[in-house]
Parts: structure tokens; C-alpha cells; sequence
């Protein structure tokens, strides 16, 4: 979704800002630009902001912004448009009549339309269809010679979310900034400042961060930063040291983001396990949780609320916490549980499952659980997100930064803190000391078979070619197999286009069997339980009926090959731990179809990677 970055220190601020947008690029956006103070003296006609918009890639916007733009402090913005096409016009920043003034929003202005009307009467002029504008005649509104005062004053009106930057042509090295429900960091720098949405657009600059609160104002120069709270107290600011590395949010030389997320599996899972496997005990340690003992014994059901892939990686975290750890489990999406009036159980745990930790929907669910006196723990990747913040503990899949809008490693890392929190409360329960360390055996082993099972690589890239220009598919599985049809559906629609249909495949024959013939192809799941019986006579169903068939199953499953048009072998790894095996050959299937189809894979159409709005 939008992203915003500000700079201002002894820099050339166009160059910081440009790169900052770039950094931010893989958020989703159809425009950028940016305003920048110019350095005194004008000359003649010279406006006091040089504020440059492009609708497209930043590229565009870089090659229209003068190499050598003067001007120490500025702000910059990707949007994704909500109110109003994406046009220049529409593109932020958003100035006030007299050119003075430069905002950029993300989020929404709900009572945008009766401010314009309030603003028009006073003599304002609208150059744009965005809600955001508003944020700029109504800062001018109240401007007496202090930005932050009439930022401030113009806060007291508006309704809805935002994150804001505001910079004043008369406020040399001045950028103001105003947090409420969209995420703002400063990055304190060495005699520099900046403000971003994302701290992915610091990294190059600075590892020292303070993450705003809602309500929080701040205030910066070059050389310090004020922050204030709704009441318009001081905050004592906590700085924050970010652990990412710069190499983090580069390529290292694979040819997309997306490719490089899928390839780190081995090593993100590896890092979301580490230091939690207790061995000696056969269990697992999750410390964020901030649980006693007595508090995990309580708990006498599970709760997962999400979004998306996470809602997927939701639903095998609660197969398995209901068949391992015998605790009823449930996982909920969180668009459908604000709104529905939910019951909130006493010993319910609650559990936050978000990549970006900033997901709205994911955010308003987990607030709406707090507020009837639930306690929500989140399970986030981006540290210092703000579900993470605001959950009562949690823990971090430590997947790294996820760049791609389609999300894979995270994913898996999920997957593996769902494991071990499985382990951990089955341990407190039914499940022997000897089980237990036969399950961490099995943890342990899950990256290198992860890494085995992205070797088929160059035999999915083959199979995609043949595959890449059906227009439907099926994607189908059973028990903790039928999530991971479901995220495999989810990311070959995502990223190539491609209709997909993920079912449990038990439920094909009820409905979705009609879909069935040879111009839709079918990808099988196959599990080595108990289920997997069914599922082959699933296949031979599809089969009678002219489907293709591409199976994945376990290695040397000669029947299964045998049957399907097309066989993806699986390492062989415990029935329960199969989703850690089958999902990155689903990723490389969807990600070969895309690029097979000429699609972005990293930036598909109409896609932002964290979604702040409803
Ligand atoms: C799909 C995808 C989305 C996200 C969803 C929730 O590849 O990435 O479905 O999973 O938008 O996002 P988070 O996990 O950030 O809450």
C-alpha cells in the first residue's frame, strides 16, 4: 500500500527520497512523487517547493526529478490510489494554495468530503480527487507561523487512519509527521533525520529507529526530534535498534525477490526454529509468549485470527494443535470476526498471525478481542510492527524482510512457530517426553528437506511451460494437506493471473467436479497417511473425466506417478510435517506460470504487500 519517506540533514534530499520510494516499491503503488524545500535564495517565479509526481514506476519518477534538484529536506510518497483514479494530480504530495505547504498521507479520510466542502467555502481550490488533499488546505487553514501547532489543530478534525509528513516552505529543515492506525518511523540518523512507513526505506541510512504510537506527533530537525502524544505531552522516545541487514532487501543476484524469498526457505525456517527446540525435555520454548506454566495450562482452546496466507498458515496451525496437542482449535478470518459480534471465551488463546503485523483487518479483529477482555499474543514477522506492539505478547517467525508482495518464506515460518507452539502445549498435555523429542527430531530435520524439495526447481520450471496457458485450475488436498491446496490456489491466482480454485478434495464430487476436463487442470496434493487412499481415488476421478492431473507426492510413490500427467516428488517426511514440503513446489509452479506469462511476479497487478486499509 502507500509508503511514505522524509529526509532532512546536510543532503541532497531528492536523491534519499527517490531511493527511499524504491525501497518502498514492493509495498504496491501505481504513483509516486516528491516535494522538496529549495535552498534560499529563489529566483525570480521560483515556487518554494519543487514538487515532482509521476503515475507509474519510480523509474519514471526518478528520470523526471532534475539530477541536481537543490533542497536538504523533503518528503515522498507511493500511493495506491483508494479516492480517485491514478493520475499525476492524484499523486501525493498535496499542496495548499499557496504552494507552501507539502503533505503525504496513507490511509483513508473518512469525512474527507464535508472537510472539502467546509475548506471550499473559505476560498479553497481543489487540484485532485483525493480524499488526502483536505490534509493540506486545513494544515494551511490553521497555519500562524508553526507547522507542528497547525498540524496539530487540523488532526482535531479528521476521521479515519493516517500516517502524515508535512513540510512548510517558511521551515527551513522541518518535516512533521502524525501517526493514527498507519504505521511512521523516524530514523535517527547522524546529524540527519528521516520518517518512513516502512523501515525497510531506512536501512541505508540508519540502524536507530523510534516507532510512533497512534496520536503521536513528531517534530524534526537535522539536528533533533520532539515527539508528543494526543494530549500534547512529551514523549520519552525508545529508540529501537533494527537487526536487518541492507543485503537483506537486495537480490543477491536472484532475477526476482519472489525467487529469492522461495530459495531462503531452509535458512528462514532455520532461523524461526532456532534457540526454541529444548531437546532434553522433547519440547519447545516460544519466550515471547510471556506464559507461565499455569497460564499455558489454562487454555482450553485456540483462536487464530488473519488474513490471506497467514489465514492459511492459521488453519494448519489449528489441525495441529487440535490432533498434537487435543486442544480445540479454530483459525478465523479476520475481515469476518470484527464484524460478526464474536464470543469471547474466558481461557481462549488468541492468536495475531500476520507477516507485516500491520494488516487492518487483522489489526481491528485483534483490538476488538482486546477490547471484550481477551488477550491476543501475535505471531508477526516485522519487528516493532504494530500488532506486534499492541498484542499481549507473541513471538517472531524471524523470516527476514519479506520483499515480494506474494508471501512464501513467511509463510514457512509461520508454519514452523505453529510447531513449536504445538509442541509446547502438547508437552503440557497428552504427549510423552519420547514423542516429544521424536517431533523435535523431525523439526529439526524440516529445512534440509525443504531444501530437497526446492531441487525439483528445473522440473516444475518444465512442467509450468506446459501448463502456463490454461485459464482454470484446481488445486486440492485433505487434512492438514487441504490449507496448503488452498495457499497453492492462492498464489498461482496472485501472481499470474491464473484462475485457481483451492478445495479439500473430499468436496470436489459436491459441486466443483463440474469444473472438470481437459482445459482444467487439476494439482493433487497427495499426503503418505491414512488419507491417501482417498485422495487416489480422487485423482482416478479427475482422470475418468479427461482432467490432467499433476501430482505431488511423496518420492517413489510409483502409483501416484503412475496415474498423473504430471509427478512432482516430495521428500519423505512425517505426515504431519508435509506442508513444510509441499508448499515450496507450489510456490516455484506459480512463480514459473507468472513469469511464463510475462507478470511481475514481485509487484502483481492491484497487490500491496501490507494492507492498511479495510
Ligand atoms: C498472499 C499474501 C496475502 C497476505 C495477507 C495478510 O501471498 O501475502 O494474502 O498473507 O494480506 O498479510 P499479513 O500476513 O501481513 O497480515
Amino acid at each position: 500500500m502507500c509508503g511514505i519517506v522524509g529526509y532532512t540533514g546536510p543532503r541532497q534530499a531528492s536523491r534519499i527520497l527517490v531511493e527511499g520510494l524504491k525501497r518502498l516499491e514492493y509495498r504496491g503503488y501505481d504513483s509516486a512523487g516528491i516535494a522538496v524545500r529549495r535552498d534560499e535564495p529563489l529566483g525570480d517565479g521560483e515556487a518554494p517547493l519543487s514538487v515532482i509526481k509521476r503515475i507509474g514506476k519510480i523509474a519514471e519518477l526518478r528520470q523526471a526529478v532534475p539530477k541536481d534538484l537543490p533542497g536538504t529536506c523533503g518528503i515522498g510518497h507511493t500511493r495506491w490510489a483508494t479516492h480517485g483514479g491514478v493520475t499525476d494530480a492524484n499523486a501525493h504530495p498535496h499542496v495548499d494554495g499557496s504552494g507552501r505547504i507539502a503533505i503525504v498521507h496513507n490511509g483513508i479520510i473518512e469525512n474527507s468530503a464535508a472537510l472539502k466542502e467546509m475548506l471550499e467555502k473559505e476560498g479553497a481550490r481543489f487540484a485532485s480527487e483525493t480524499d488526502s488533499e483536505v490534509i493540506a488546505h486545513l494544515v494551511a487553514y490553521y497555519y500562524d507561523g508553526d507547522l507542528e501547532a497547525a498540524l496539530k489543530a487540523a488532526l482535531g478534525h479528521l476521521r479515519g487512519t493516517y500516517g502524515i509528513a508535512a513540510i512548510h516552505a517558511d521551515e527551513p529543515g522541518r518535516i512533521v509527521g502524525a501517526r493514527n492506525g498507519s504505521p511512521l518511523v523516524v530514523g535517527v540518523g547522524d546529524g540527519e533525520m528521516l520518517l518512513a512507513s516502512d523501515v525497510t526505506a531506512l536501512l541505508a541510512h540508519t540502524a536507530s529507529v523510534v516507532y510512533l504510537n497512534d496520536g503521536e506527533v513528531v517534530s524534526m530537525t537535522p539536528a533533533e526530534f520532539r515527539i508528543s502524544d494526543g494530549d500534547d505531552r512529551a514523549v520519552d522516545p525508545k529508540i529501537d535498534t533494527i537487526t536487518w541487514k541492507l543485503d537483506a532487501i537486495e537480490k543477491e543476484g536472484f532475477s526476482s525477490y519472489m525467487e529469492k524469498e522461495i530459495f531462503e526457505q531452509p535458512e528462514s525456517i532455520d532461523r524461526a526454529l532456532s534457540g526454541r527446540m529444548n531437546q532434553e525435555y522433547g519440547s519447545a520454548k516460544l519466550g515471547g509468549l510471556n506464559l507461565s506454566k499455569k497460564e499455558l495450562h489454562a487454555i482450553e482452546r485456540v483462536r487464530v485470527i488473519a488474513a490471506g496466507t497467514s489465514w492459511h498458515a492459521g488453519l494448519v496451525g489449528c489441525q495441529l494443535l487440535e490432533s498434537v496437542a487435543r486442544l480445540p482449535a479454530q483459525a478465523e478470518l479476520a475481515s469476518e470476526l470484527r464484524y460478526r459480534n464474536p464470543v469471547v471465551e474466558p481461557n481462549s488463546l488468541y492468536l495475531a498471525v500476520s507477516q507485516s503485523g500491520e494488516t487492518a483487518d487483522t489489526l481491528y479483529a485483534m483490538r476488538e478481542i482486546q477490547r471484550r477482555g481477551g488477550s491476543v499474543l501475535g505471531v508477526c514477522n516485522v519487528v516493532g510492527s504494530t500488532i506486534a506492539r499492541e498484542s499481549d505478547g507473541g513471538v517472531y517467525v524471524h523470516s527476514g524482510p519479506e520483499i515480494a508482495v506474494a508471501s512464501t518464506k513467511a509463510f514457512t515460518s509461520q508454519l514452523a512457530a505453529f510447531y513449536l507452539m504445538t509442541l509446547s502445549l502438547a508437552r503440557l498435555h497428552d504427549m510423552s517426553h519420547h514423542e516429544g523429542q521424536r517431533f523435535l527430531a523431525e523439526l529439526r530435520a524440516i529445512p534440509e528437506a525443504v531444501r530437497a524439495s526446492l531441487a525439483q526447481r528445473d522440473a516444475i520450471q518444465a512442467i509450468a511451460k506446459r501448463y502456463a496457458r490454461y485459464r482454470d485450475f484446481l488445486f486440492l488436498g485433505r487434512g492438514i494437506l487441504y490449507p496448503i491446496a488452498l495457499e497453492g490456489a492462492l498464489k498461482l491466482k496472485e501472481i499470474s493471473y491464473i484462475h485457481a480454485e483451492g478445495y479439500a478434495s473430499g468436496e470436489i464430487k459436491h459441486g466443483p467436479i463440474a469444473l472438470v476436463s481437459p482445459e482444467t487442470p487439476s494439482v493433487f496434493l497427495v499426503s503418505n497417511d491414512h488419507l491417501r487412499e482417498k485422495t487416489i481415488s480422487n485423482i482416478r476421478e479427475i482422470k475418468a473425466r479427461g482432467g490432467p492431473v499433476i501430482a505431488l507426492a511423496q518420492e517413489g510413490d510409483d502409483e501416484v506417478a503412475g496415474l498423473a500427467d504430471e509427478f512432482i516428488p516430495v521428500p519423505t517426511v512425517g505426515s504431519r510435517f508435509q506442508p513444510f514440503v509441499m508448499v515450496p513446489p507450489l510456490q516455484l509452479l506459480s512463480y514459473f506460470c507468472a513469469l511464463e506469462l510475462g507478470r511481475n511476479v514481485d509487484q502483481p497487478r492491484n497487490l500491496a504487500k501490507s494492507v492498511t486499509v479495510e
